[in-house]
């Protein structure tokens, strides 16, 4: 084998150009390399670690036996550079564009409003692209595997959902819109002024056409047609790759080189080199080596090559099981049960099965299957060939069991299964799709023929240990004994005693783990019972269809629905577009990867970048700080420090770099600025502090009752005469509910660039903030210069949430700092775990509640105290608490109630806002008082809920009067819509046959207010300018978050000057154009700044209203153009000054909502009470919106906002150590819901619309109402858990707590299995995480 000592050229192709990379450098991702070597900077960065699908792009290999070609999508940001020699590559970038062409991907995603920040819309594309490529009529489960990889935070999915299933022959016909009839039939043609169901007109849509798509460049085939067997090098700053051609190569390769790695996904090394900075000197790829991609079918079984992707292992299984009798296949269908699942479709292109069974990883799906089923290993070195057994010992780690270090993985052989053989794999996720089991299971049982007595037993578990654990003890046991239920009790103790979990493992969830290593036996005990029953129906008993159910796995289903909306007056006219589903200003630039983020934007000459350290301690004194090692590392240019702050170091108690003290893990202490953010990331280690802990570490809301550490006084409200009306009331019930944080998980991380101008101390800050002017407020302040020096530029924010109000401000003041003491322009990107860490998100809470009732349900008195987690400084956190307390009554009169609220100041991230700002805790703990009443009165929810709603005008408990007539017809527009009562019967008629599985359905009210209880909170401005070629320019104070205001703006602009939309452009909101504005927030974006450029475009028309006159026949280019020879300005501030909106906290009283938003929601929910998933079956919303201005953008949010709700109640969790270190710090740990997670069918509706004279066009703000209406999923798991209790003879639970996850469900459906698990003691030793509320 001859190797040179030079670094081979790496060769492939982009979007049809060649690229040859002299210096390839193998730690270099193909990400990183889009976005800053060759600029492409539509692919975006998420996570970093294969979860979010914000990178993907495809990859095309030209294979040259087959001589076929392979299109792929991946997770551009594990896949190494190196590994792509011969490969061609294409990107959002390449499938289409505004210059050339938009392809019908990009514009349907986009004209179906597919996209609202856009983040995540070129990886949404890609996928959809990379599948039609493969299968241009896809089927609907090709598609939701497809899009099983990527994560949106904005849409709720369905619009992309709709779009990618237009390419779809099903998609047709709707097959349902909610009636059980197709949107396309004739009658339901939208009439005009009548109710409307179509938000984009498919007739427009451009056909896909292959034949347009970049062919596979020819030099790449030729490239591996003439593919020597010679050695590749490429040799990087710290890591060499070698790439041999042949498996002699390859074992002399492995020989020399014995701790090398053998690359091929990537995606399990990958991520130890990123996010556990390990390196390596030398990387093996043996992706050229055919020997590991051989497949073998004998009449023993299949020889997989381990180098063949878990998407080709999934193909060639699902052929052979298609071909052959299913009792000889039952490892194959196990494991085809979990290739369907496993990671996103981006991780299962790339990931070998050599990688995956060599990687080992506790909770690997495939290898407790595969180590049941008696696979071999065909190993490889110098010295020969070798079968190693895939057995228990071999996952254990076993030396003797495993590869020596100089052996390479050829092949793996996968027997069939005999006839008395049978084999089932089990899986419990936090999610659905894409997310590690929480514990999963292989098991194996062989019988003696014709009998049902075990003569082999098999059992893995993953999720339990450090490594994949047997049950080899019991399984040996329990050979001889029959397959009935004495054996399944025995078996179930045996299994207990020997899978053991301390109560501080990793993980946590120790009772639910070792809990669902029991119920698994149960279902497999019953799957098999089946199987046998199946074959000798006589010889077995029957198995009761109620238990039947629960060997059914959810399906993975293609979500859809309807929404309706009312349509524009038949007068209005065309030219005028408000009222009508205009798409999203920027979403076709979205969809082709133009639209330009902050960190898009090109690195200027001298640009450095800064990397953080953070405190790793929750309360302790800094005792000293080294940055010496740091400051000589390659490339780094200057250590920022407190020290060098010129103005303040931060505001009230947050301080920007800690001073002296630290006061939660994941403050900023200094940050290290240098030439490359890799440099930057590689120094910042190397800053040694010293700390001293302090006294007292307060962590939870417990703690801080305890030590009595608060932000700020107490709030309270009251009305009516609490005391007298509980000794009144027939029942009282007291008690508490948590509910846990939400971390905003926008897709874009935290991003600020700092310019420093050179002169006069000015600042350009591009920033992706809420609030512009904040984050002008706090870098002037940090560089004690005045405002004016420094403008703040927001083009626009991907996503944000409340979670770029105030943090951007701090971020950016802390770049300022490096830009100011090295005098170059500094960009500071947050990578999403240090997002997670430092910027906090929604406060959890504890509500205590003591109800006072009458025996029908009547609510007559409450006494509600709420405690949130604040963190270490106040940030929001007091507006938090006084939101949560306003809105806290929801939609009902409670007559006599008391409510108090604190905020805990602890050591944590300071949390902050976050959509729906307190109402969505707030009101959460009020519906749980209702249920319990409706509980403890025997009465059906609903009628409780009715009977304590407001009814007529009244006023709420802060005195504000309002009129509850829509609230009272969401309610029953909802119910009619959703046919509550008949699904409610049948919910009932399905939990009667089932045991194991139970239905629940759940209505809930809301009334939201908008607003901010102050009044300058509300005031807005803009800047209309037309110039002289009648094109117009729009600014005004709102951020387009994605939530579509600048798409509002232009219709506000459009309707008021008269002129179509295409004249009108908004470039970017900056605090030149537009000072001293309030954050965008408290869904009134669009009110206040719809007013302020009303007002502008209205001050314009007056002027020119005498030449129009003069000359009515006109153009306005014509109109313009005098207005200009008659010295008339064409350029107007327009101002709105706000609501009124004053709360007095010490009378109790304010007017302080311009107007409320009514809704109400229904869902219904399948659990599964062995495992605690569930199934979202369907929801339906009604929604107070009124005339809105552009229905799509609204109803976008109304989805979108329910999605990000439902995963706040049923299936986010941040966990945090007893050290408040938080532990989920990306989408591997933390799961936000994906498009298998919204609900089967989701109809949404705009209430018939009623006059709002407060908002502009009598619209309403939608931003934040749907978010609660999240509530109605966990309130329908909450009666499916009932219905479980109830049927098991288990006492009411009054107040389930939020999250509800399946590791909560599964533990509330207590049965014989908890019950077998002895109570983890976390008094004896302590537990690996603790709620912090
Ligand atoms: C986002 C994400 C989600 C995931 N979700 C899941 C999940 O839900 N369930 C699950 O089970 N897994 C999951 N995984 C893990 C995934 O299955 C493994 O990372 C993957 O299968 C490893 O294969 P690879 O080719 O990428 O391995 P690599 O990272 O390339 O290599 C891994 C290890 O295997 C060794 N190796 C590779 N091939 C050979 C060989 N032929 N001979 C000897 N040694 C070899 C390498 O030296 C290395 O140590 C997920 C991973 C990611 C990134
Ligand atoms: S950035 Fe690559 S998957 Fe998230
Ligand atoms: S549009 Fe999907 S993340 Fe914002």
């Amino acid at each position: 084998m001859s190797r040179s000592m030079e670094s081979d050229e790496l060769i492939f192709f982009v979007n049809g150009k060649k690229v040859t990379e002299k210096n390839a450098d193998p730690e270099v991702n193909l990400l990183f390399y889009l976005r800053k070597v060759i600029r492409l900077t539509g692919t975006k960065y998420g996570c970093g670690g294969g979860d979010c699908g914000a990178c993907t792009v495809m990859i095309s290999r030209y294979d040259p036996i087959s001589k076929k070609i392979s299109h792929f999508s991946v997770a551009a940001c594990l896949v190494p550079i190196c590994s792509l020699h011969g490969a061609a590559v294409t990107t959002v970038e390449g499938i289409g564009s505004t210059k050339t062409r938009v392809h019908p991907v990009q514009e349907r995603i986009a004209k179906g409003h597919g996209t609202q920040c856009g983040f995540c819309t070129p990886g949404m594309v890609m996928s959809i692209y990379t599948l039609l490529r493969n299968h241009p009529e896809p089927s609907t489960e090709q598609i939701i595997e497809t899009l099983g990889g990527n994560l949106c935070r904005c849409t709720g999915y369905r619009p992309i959902v709709e779009s990618a299933k237009s390419f779809s022959p099903s998609s047709a016909c709707c097959q349902m819109n909610g009636k059980g009839k197709c949107c396309l039939d004739e009658e339901e043609k939208n009439e005009p002024n009548s109710i409307c169901t179509k938000l984009y007109e498919k007739e427009e849509f451009q056909p896909l056409d292959p034949t347009q798509e970049l062919i596979f460049p020819p030099e790449l085939m030729r490239m591996a047609e003439d593919s020597q067997n010679t050695v590749l090098t490429f040799r990087g700053e710290r890591t060499t790759w070698i790439a041999p051609g042949t498996l002699n190569d390859l074992l002399e390769l492995k020989t020399e080189y014995p701790s090398a790695p053998l690359v091929i996904g990537n995606t399990c090394l990958g991520l130890d080199m990123k996010f556990k900075d390990v390196s390596y000197p030398i990387i093996i790829s043996p992706a050229r080596i055919l020997e590991l991609f051989v497949v073998t079918n004998t009449k023993e079984g299949l020889t997989l090559g381990a180098g063949l992707s878990l998407t080709q292992v999934k193909n060639i299984l699902s052929d052979v099981v298609s071909r052959i009798p299913k009792e000889k296949t039952q490892i194959y269908c196990a494991l085809l049960k979990h290739l369907r699942t496993l990671a996103g479709q981006q991780i299962r292109n790339v990931a070998s099965l050599g990688g995956h069974i060599i990687s080992r990883l506790p909770t690997s799906d495939l290898n407790p299957i595969l180590g049941v089923g008696n696979c071999i290993l065909n190993v490889a070195s110098t010295e020969g060939t070798q079968q190693i057994p895939l057995n228990d010992h071999f996952l254990a780690g076993v030396p003797d069991a495993s590869l020596k270090p100089e052996q390479v993985l050829i092949s793996v052989f996968v027997p069939l299964t005999r006839k008395w053989e049978f084999v089932s794999a089990f899986r419990q996720a936090p999610r659905q799709q894409n997310a590690f089991a929480t514990v999963n299971a292989g098991m194996r049982v062989v019988f003696k023929e014709d009998t049902s007595t075990i003569t082999d037993l098999s059992i893995l578990y993953g999720g339990i240990g450090e490594t994949v654990v047997s049950a080899n003890k019991s399984c040996q046991q329990l050979i001889g004994r029959h397959w009935d239920e004495e054996m399944l009790d025995d078996a179930g103790k045996m299994i207990r005693e020997e899978v053991s979990l301390l109560t501080a493992a990793p993980g946590g969830m120790v009772e639910y783990r070792k809990t669902l290593a029991i119920s698994f036996l149960f279902k497999f005990y019953l799957d098999v019972l089946k199987q046998l029953k199946m074959r000798d129906p006589r010889r077995y008993p029957d198995i009761s269809q109620k238990l039947l159910h629960i060997l059914e796995d959810f399906p993975l289903t293609m979500p859809q629905g309807t929404q309706s909306f009312k349509d524009v007056d038949s007068q209005q006219p065309l030219q005028d577009p408000i009222g009508r589903p205009i798409m999203h200003q920027s979403g076709i630039k979205h969809a082709t990867g133009e639209a330009v983020f902050c960190d898009d934007m090109s690195v200027l000459a001298g640009e450095l970048f800064l990397a953080v350290v953070t405190s790793s301690k929750p309360h302790a004194k800094i005792i000293s700080l080294d940055a010496s090692e740091a400051l000589a590392s390659p490339g780094v240019v200057d250590v920022i420090t407190a020290q060098d702050v010129p103005g303040d170091n931060g505001r009230e108690e947050e301080s920007l770099y800690a001073q002296d003290e630290v006061t939660c893990v994941g403050q900023i202490v200094c940050a290290v600025a240098a030439d490359s953010y890799a440099h930057a990331k590689q120094a910042a280690k190397k800053v040694k502090i010293v700390y001293q802990d302090l006294e007292p570490m307060i962590v939870t809301v417990q703690d801080a009752l305890q030590y009595e550490s608060f932000i700020g006084p107490e709030k309270k409200l009251e009305q009516g005469n609490v005391q007298l009306a509980f000794q009144c009331a027939d029942q009282i019930l007291e008690g508490e509910v948590h509910l846990g944080g939400q971390e905003h998980f926008y897709m874009e991380t935290q991003s600020v660039r700092v310019v420093p101008k050179g002169e006069e101390k000015e600042m350009d800050i591009y920033v992706s903030s809420q609030d512009a002017a904040f984050t002008q407020e706090m870098v002037a302040r940090t560089l004690g210069i005045p405002r004016n020096r420094i403008n703040c530029h927001v083009k626009r924010v991907g996503g944000a949430f409340g979670g770029k109000t105030s943090k951007p401000g701090l971020l950016a003041s802390v770049a300022a700092v490096a830009a100011h003491k090295t005098g170059c322009p500094i960009r500071f990107i947050l990578e999403r775990g240090d997002d997670m860490l430092i910027t906090g998100g929604r406060h959890p809470l504890l509500g205590k509640y003591r109800i006072g009732f009458m025996n029908n349900g009547k609510i007559k008195a409450a006494d509600i105290q709420l405690y949130i987690n604040g963190g270490c400084t106040p940030d929001d956190s007091e507006l938090v608490i006084e939101y949560a307390l306003l809105k806290l009554e929801n939609a009902y009169k409670i007559p006599n109630l008391r409510v108090r609220g604190r905020v805990c100041k602890t050591n944590l991230p300071s949390n902050t806002a976050f959509r729906g700002f307190g109402f969505p805790q707030g009101a959460f703990v009020t519906e749980t008082c209702v249920s319990a009443v409706a509980a403890k009165c025997h009465l059906p929810p609903e009628k409780v809920r009715e009977l304590n709603m407001y009814t007529t005008i009244d006023r709420t408990i802060h005195k504000q009067e309002f009129d509850p007539t829509n609230l009272i017809k969401c309610w029953e527009t909802c119910m009619e819509n959703s046919s509550y009562y008949n699904r409610k019967k049948a919910v009932d008629e399905f939990n009667q046959q089932s045991f194991w599985k139970k239905r629940g359905i759940a209505i809930i009210p809301m009334k939201f207010s908008v607003g901010f209880p102050k009044t300058f909170y509300h005031q807005a401005a803009a800047l209309v300018q037309i110039y002289t070629d009648g094109s117009v320019l729009v600014a005004h104070g709102g951020v387009e978050l994605g939530q579509g205001i600048n798409t509002k703006m232009i219709q506000v602009a459009s309707r008021e000057l008269k002129i179509p939309m295409s004249y009108i452009h908004l470039d970017e909101m900056s605090t030149v154009t537009v000072p001293n504005t309030v954050t965008t927030g408290a869904s009134t974006g669009a009110d206040v700044n719809g007013r302020a450029v009303q007002n502008a475009c209205q001050i314009l028309m007056k002027r020119l209203e005498p030449i129009i006159i003069q000359n009515p026949n006109g153009t306005w280019e014509e109109w313009v153009n005098e207005a200009f020879i008659q010295s008339i300005s064409l350029s107007a501030t327009g101002y709105f000054r706000g609501y009124q909106a004053d709360m007095d906290w010490e009378k109790g009283e304010g007017d302080i909502y311009p107007y409320f938003v009514f809704g109400a929601a229904c869902s219904e929910v399948e659990i599964d009470c062995l495992t605690g998933a569930h199934k979202n079956i369907r929801t339906d919303i009604v929604m107070d919106g009124s005339f809105s201005i552009n229905p799509a953008v609204d109803i976008g949010q109304i989805e979108g906002a329910f999605v990000q709700g439902l995963g706040l109640y049923t299936l986010e969790e941040l966990k945090y150590s007893p050290e408040g270190v938080l532990y989920t710090r990306g989408p591997h740990q933390y799961k936000i819901a994906s498009v298998t997670d919204i609900p089967e069918e989701f109809h949404v509706s705009l209430l018939t619309p009623t006059q709002n004279s407060k908002a502009i066009y009598s619209s309403k703000g939608l931003g934040e109402a749907g978010m609660f209406l999240g509530s109605s999923v966990f309130f329908a798991i909450a009666a499916a858990v009932a219905a479980a209790r109830k049927e098991r003879g288990l006492s009411p639970i009054w107040a389930i707590n939020s999250p509800a996850t399946a590791e909560l469900i599964r533990m509330a459906c207590e049965d014989q299995f908890t019950n077998l698990v002895p109570q983890t003691d976390s008094k004896c030793c302590k537990p690996w995480s603790i709620p912090v509320a």
